[in-house]
């Protein structure tokens, strides 16, 4: 059995035989995608004004527009989960409300912060102030890996949107990563180009995206080692952190 199969039974899915990868996949994804992106789209449209919270330790303000870590379960477990060491210099891809970024930079050395939501990038810029982070972390707008031309990191993070839909409005691009996993796929093609020689990717993802395409990209088309180092199982899906390794050296 192939480090992937023994992983994802990890992920408390049972998997014996490599032909179950499939039906894994398809058990997994919630019938209705739909309605769970609608679920989520609800959840966010009750922020209507500053919410103040505290996640692990850290104050954040939830400001209305930007993604919320609350009511979702993916953010927090990948912050509780991420491994960062001293003097790292880290890309925290989709900030959101900022908050890999600040967790990632108890131990980093800097840390860059990037959105394509520019509510996103105000409401990190204001948490970073709240938590006196502003000397270690920057926040830059835009798609992808725009930002940050140029840049090799030692680790980056991702808190990817993973529902197979496609997206209605900048807000709803937190969750939908496009009909055919278009996000997904850029991302992984670019990712290398991006890291240093011995960097990696920290990524969360669910089974309500589709982990077989995630996992088949990643090891074929890119390609990547993925490993999961953290898996916790939910009301509608098992949410997985992946360790990604590139398996061609970058330059
Ligand atoms: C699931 S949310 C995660 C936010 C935050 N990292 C967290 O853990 O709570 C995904 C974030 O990625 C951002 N995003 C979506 N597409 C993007 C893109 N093409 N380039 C940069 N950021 C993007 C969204 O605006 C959103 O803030």
């Amino acid at each position: 059995m192939s480090d992937r199969y023994r992983l994802l039974e990890h992920a408390g899915i049972t998997l014996t035989v490599r032909g179950e990868t499939k039906s894994m996949v398809v058990l997994a994804q919630h019938p209705d995608l739909s309605k769970r992106s609608k679920y989520i789209g609800d959840l966010h449209r009750q922020i209507k004004e500053d919410v103040k919270t505290s996640i692990l330790g850290k104050e954040f303000i939830i400001t209305p527009g930007v993604f919320s870590p609350i009511g979702t379960l993916a953010s927090e477990f990948l912050a509780k989960n991420l491994i960062v060491n001293e003097g790292e210099f880290v890309l925290d891809l989709g900030t959101g409300i900022g908050i890999q970024a600040i967790i990632a930079a108890q131990k980093a050395k800097k840390v860059i912060a990037t959105d394509v939501n520019p509510r996103a990038i105000l409401c990190a810029r204001e948490n970073i102030k709240l938590n006196n982070l502003e000397n270690k972390i920057e926040v830059k707008e835009g798609d992808l890996f725009q930002p940050v031309q140029h840049e090799k990191f030692d680790l980056i993070i991702w808190s990817p949107p993973y529902l197979p839909l496609e997206p209605h409005c900048i807000l709803e691009q937190s969750w939908c990563c496009g009909s055919n996993n278009e996000l997904i796929d850029k991302f992984l093609k670019e990712a290398q180009e991006y890291l240093t020689p011995s960097g990696r990717i920290e990524m969360v993802y669910s089974t309500l995206g589709n982990i077989y395409y995630l996992l088949c990209k990643a090891e074929k088309d890119s390609p990547f080692s993925v490993e999961v180092i953290a898996s916790m199982i939910g009301c509608f899906e098992v949410i997985l952190v992946f360790v990604l390794k590139p398996l061609r050296k970058c330059t």
